[in-house]
Order: structure tokens, then C-alpha cells, then sequence
């Protein structure tokens, strides 16, 4: 792929990362898995380290989960750390996103007539937070409309600037949305927010292992991000980064004995439960880096571009982010052809058709009362998996 045009990008896939990539995963090969992004999936080098780690916890529970746990946590947060772009001291691990972005708001202390900014690309259950934050505070939640297909960053930037006022205490903004794909704008946002002295959260669900990640250098207040999706760990680790000024105002959602102990300490122990997802970081991190993490994502964004690219020209829609790729990861969110919604009662039932009929596991969303399709690519997905999906929607739809 180095030394690719845009054009070829757009017009060929790209050379798979090796052989059979598919048999280091568990994953059923009679289903073309087109939904990395939903959970992720771990191979299976780093669910036999997670056993091992269960097995030396069952045989020495107090020893691990207790005397060694902080040195244990330590070592995997620095690899993380070094990976992410951040200071082990500065993050602690959160069982996923969500529970990142609620201990982020949960923490706030807001008063009535605050206002926090979203997006409507904004992931559902983070809106719900946020409902929730205001019928507990009495703070207003704003929900800044950004078009789907989009322009560029300027316009996605332009759109929150439109929602800012002098009662925005913060702004919750994707760093790739969920159900569109898009790349946010994230550092045009936080200097933005910056300039008028507004914390930024970035909901970085999808981005570790998608993107290339500076967290401390982004400069947003608060960051999380899921390691159980594009890094491949095992299902229950993800982070939730804060910035020293800020972090003697969060907590975790389960507050226990090490209240106001700092950062690492109070997220290191909450309450008693499973860290082997946690320690399994490192693992899964060496586990993707045998390919080449550069090559992992080139490759990765490489299939995104061309699935939508050969997608939109096979379906006759029109491409939902710019032909160039510049607003995609590993994914990309489709118009589906119009014949689709005249011939299914939801889009459950479409995607079920497409799963029991066609094997094809993808998410049909419904997004500005339109439908669509989200494809992801991980180096274990192969071209012909994508041009499967291109006929199947267009026998379905006519
Ligand atoms: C933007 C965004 N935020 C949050 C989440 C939730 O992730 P989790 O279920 O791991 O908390 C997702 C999941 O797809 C997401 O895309």
C-alpha cells in the first residue's frame, strides 16, 4: 500500500498482511465477519494467555488480586501507556467506553442551566449518560446536528462551534462515530473548545489499534477508549485517560476504599472482579504488532476505502464520507439502495435475512431516517467478503 494513489486505493483492495489470518481468530469462517467494530474479537494466542492468568489467580487469589495486583496493573499500563501516547499515572482501566464516559459525567458537578454539546452521530448509550446527567443536574444537553454524507472536517467543526455558548461546561465528541464511521475532527474540536475555555471528553471507542494515538498530546481533558475492539484484547479492557489538572475531580463509577488516593490507585480497585481482560493488553498489542501495527491499520483503512468506493459504485449511492478515504478508519457507513426499506418491516429484519440467508454479519443502522450499512475491516477479512455483501443487497433489494 505505501506508494498507493488515492485513485488505486479506491479501486483495488489491498494485498492481505499473510496466509489464512482468519484460523488465528475463533471466528466461524463460514460467515463473512463484517462487524469487528461492534465487540471486537481476540485471537486465540491472548484468550489462552487470559486462561493462564485466570488459572494463576484461582490457584493464588489474595497473592495476585491483592499483593501483586498494582505491580501487575503497572507493567500492563506501561505498554499500554507507550501505545495510547500516555503516562501510565494519568489513565486507569474501565471495563469499556461506556463506563468511561459515565465516570467522566458522572463525576461532573453541574449546575442547573450548564449546558454539555453532542453530536447526533453521538453513540447511543452516551446520549442516554447524558440524559441521564440532565435529569439528575438540571444541566441542558445539546445535540449538534452533523450531515451525513459529510463534506469534511471543516463542516463537522463548524457544527459544534454552532452549538458552543457561555453555559457549555463540556463537549462529548467521538473520535470515530459509531454508526457512521466518520473521523472526527478531534484536535480542530479541542482547540476550538480550548480557545473558550471548554473541557472536551473524546469518546474514543473505536480509535486505539484504528488509529495512530497521541492521548496526552490531543490535549482533551478527559479521553477513553476500548481495547477489546481494533486492539483485539479480550472483551472488558478499555481505558479511561484524564489530565492531571483534571483528575482530582474523577472517579471511578464504582467508588471503593481508595477514594482520593489518585488516579491509578482508585481505578486499579474497584471492588473485586476479573482484570485478566486488563492484563491481557500488552498481549494482544504484541499479538497485532507481528504484522506490523502501521501495516495493520494501512491495510485495514485500505479495505475501507475500497469497500466503499466499490459499495457505493455497485449499489448506485452515493459515498458517505470524501472518495479520498481521509475521514475513514477501518470502516465505512453506507447508504443502503432505496428498494431495501420497500422490502423489509425494520432493519433487524433485513440484517437477520442477511445473516441466516447470506452468512454476512454486519449492523444495518437507521440514522437520519435513512438505512445503512457498516462495514469493518481487520486484516483477517478478505475482498471477497465485501463484493459477497454487494450482491446480496442488491438480490434483497430488487
Ligand atoms: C463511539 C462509541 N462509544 C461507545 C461505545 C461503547 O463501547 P462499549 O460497549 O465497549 O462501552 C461504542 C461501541 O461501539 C462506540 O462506537
Amino acid at each position: 500500500m505505501p506508494g498507493r494513489t488515492i485513485l488505486e486505493t479506491a479501486l483495488n483492495p489491498p494485498e492481505p498482511l499473510g496466509p489464512d489470518l482468519l484460523s488465528h481468530w475463533l471466528l466461524d469462517p463460514d460467515i463473512a465477519f463484517l462487524n469487528h467494530g461492534c465487540f471486537g474479537a481476540t485471537p486465540r494466542t491472548v484468550l489462552e494467555v487470559q486462561i493462564a492468568w485466570r488459572r494463576r489467580i484461582e490457584r493464588r487469589p489474595v497473592e495476585v488480586l491483592d499483593r501483586r495486583r498494582d505491580a501487575l496493573l503497572a507493567e500492563a499500563k506501561a505498554a499500554v501507556g507507550e501505545f495510547i501516547g500516555a503516562a501510565a499515572v494519568d489513565f486507569g482501566f474501565v471495563t469499556n467506553a461506556t463506563g468511561g464516559v459515565n465516570a467522566v459525567l458522572r463525576s461532573l458537578r453541574l449546575d442547573a442551566g450548564d449546558e454539555l454539546v453532542m453530536t447526533d452521530h453521538v453513540y447511543n448509550a452516551c446520549r442516554q449518560t447524558i440524559r441521564f446527567i440532565e435529569r439528575e443536574s438540571g444541566a441542558k444537553a445539546i445535540e449538534a446536528e452533523v450531515p451525513l454524507p459529510v463534506e469534511g472536517p471543516d463542516e463537522i467543526v463548524a457544527c459544534i462551534a454552532g452549538a458552543l455558548s457561555d453555559r457549555t461546561r463540556l463537549v462529548l465528541v467521538d473520535h470515530i462515530a459509531s454508526s457512521t464511521a466518520v473521523i472526527f475532527p478531534v484536535r480542530q474540536i479541542i482547540d476550538l473548545c480550548g480557545d473558550r475555555g471548554i473541557d472536551v471528553l473524546i469518546d474514543g471507542a473505536h480509535a486505539p489499534g484504528m488509529v495512530e494515538l497521541d492521548v496526552a498530546g490531543l490535549g482533551a481533558a478527559y479521553y477513553t477508549g476500548n481495547l477489546h475492539k481494533w486492539v483485539c484484547a479480550p472483551k472488558g479492557a478499555a481505558f479511561l485517560w484524564v489530565r492531571p489538572d483534571r483528575q482530582a475531580g474523577i472517579h471511578p463509577n464504582t467508588i471503593s476504599h481508595f477514594l482520593d488516593e489518585g488516579l491509578s490507585s482508585e481505578f486499579n480497585w474497584q471492588g473485586t472482579r476479573d482484570i485478566t481482560a486488563w492484563l491481557c493488553v500488552p498481549d494482544s498489542i504484541d499479538f497485532m504488532r507481528q504484522f506490523g501495527w502501521n501495516n495493520v491499520r494501512r491495510h485495514n483503512h485500505a479495505m475501507a476505502v475500497w469497500a466503499q468506493s466499490m459499495l457505493s459504485r455497485r449499489w448506485a449511492v452515493p459515498a458517505s464520507t470524501p472518495s479520498d478515504g481521509s475521514m475513514l478508519g477501518s470502516m465505512a457507513t453506507l447508504p443502503l439502495p432505496a428498494g431495501v426499506r420497500h422490502r423489509f418491516a425494520d432493519p433487524d429484519t433485513f440484517q437477520s435475512r442477511l445473516y441466516d440467508q447470506h452468512r454476512i454479519e454486519v449492523p444495518i443502522i437507521e440514522f437520519k431516517e435513512r438505512w445503512w450499512v457498516r462495514v469493518s475491516c481487520q486484516v483477517y477479512n478478505e475482498p471477497g467478503q465485501y463484493e459477497r455483501l454487494g450482491e446480496a443487497v442488491m438480490e434483497l433489494s430488487t
